[in-house]
């Protein structure tokens, strides 16, 4: 079964194509990498199976439905949470009430029980509870914006650049969180600029350039591929590393 299946995804705004004819796939329990440049639509097609901006044409089917067109509380009903761009949290509220605002379709009961689960996750979170938001940590806050998408208890999870402006330590951080979800079995759309730390985690992979998809492939095929490392990894062909000083082999 796939969670996700987009088929000839076309987002626009106004008369700008963001997004112009794209399909792929999330398997059931997977972890899908979506990558590309600034501007390649990356977030625009995390809007659009979110139902934050209705797409132009195409089909979005969740878990074997259609979707496109929904209101994003609808879609959320359906099992999916976003982790957008730049976190979206609310800075005045406390660590304790921004989780529990991410968990709105659920009961009381329900809640209080993920946010346990998710406090066993985020040890940090949790000695933060009553913590305004505003006052975490950037690595702290990406991963409040974590938690509180898993406090729906999302079947797919949207994943927008959970990297973004944190320091090496702190992707490390987030990676590893990320590889910890995966393992519970949810299924994962990330999209990442950090090329390298994604495709490592990924299942699967696609590359978007100028709002369609280029280039795909396991996370394996994708790393070694030259182009790619050219293009998304900051390699060029004479950056091989060197042999050691002292020609000693
Ligand atoms: N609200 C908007 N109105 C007009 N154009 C927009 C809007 N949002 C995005 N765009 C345009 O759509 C294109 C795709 O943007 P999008 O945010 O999806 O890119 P992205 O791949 O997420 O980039 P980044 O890596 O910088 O986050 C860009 O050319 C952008 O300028
Ligand atoms: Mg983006």
């Amino acid at each position: 079964m796939k969670a996700l299946v987009v088929e000839d995804l076309q987002v626009h705004y106004g008369p700008i194509r963001a997004v112009a004819g794209v399909s792929f796939q999330v398997p059931d329990s997977s972890l899908v990498a979506l990558l590309g440049a600034n501007g390649a639509g990356k977030s625009t097609i995390i809007r659009a199976v979110a139902g934050l901006r209705p797409p132009t044409a195409g089909r979005i089917v969740l878990h074997g439905e259609e979707i496109q067109g929904l209101p994003p509380h609808e879609i959320v009903r359906r099992g999916v949470a976003v982790c957008p761009e730049g976190r979206r949290i609310f800075r005045n509220l406390t660590v304790e009430e921004n989780l529990l605002l991410g968990g709105w379709t659920r009961s009381r009961r329900d809640q209080e029980e993920t946010l346990a689960h998710i406090c066993r996750l985020f040890p940090r979170l949790a000695e933060r509870r009553r913590q305004r938001a505003g006052t975490l940590s950037g690595g702290e806050q990406q991963m409040l914006a974590l938690g509180r998408a898993l406090m729906s208890r999302p079947r797919l999870l949207l994943l927008d650049e959970p990297s973004l402006g944190l320091a090496p330590l702190l992707v490390r951080e987030v990676f590893k969180v990320v590889a910890r979800l995966k393992e519970t079995g949810v299924s994962i759309l990330l999209v990442e600029q950090n090329a390298a730390a994604a495709l490592e985690l990924a299942d699967y992979a696609y590359i978007l350039e100028n709002g369609r998809l280029t280039l795909e492939g396991t996370g394996t095929d994708l790393l070694t591929n030259d182009h790619l490392r050219r293009a998304y990894l900051g390699e060029t062909p004479t950056e091989k590393p060197l042999p050691p000083a002292g020609g000693a082999m």
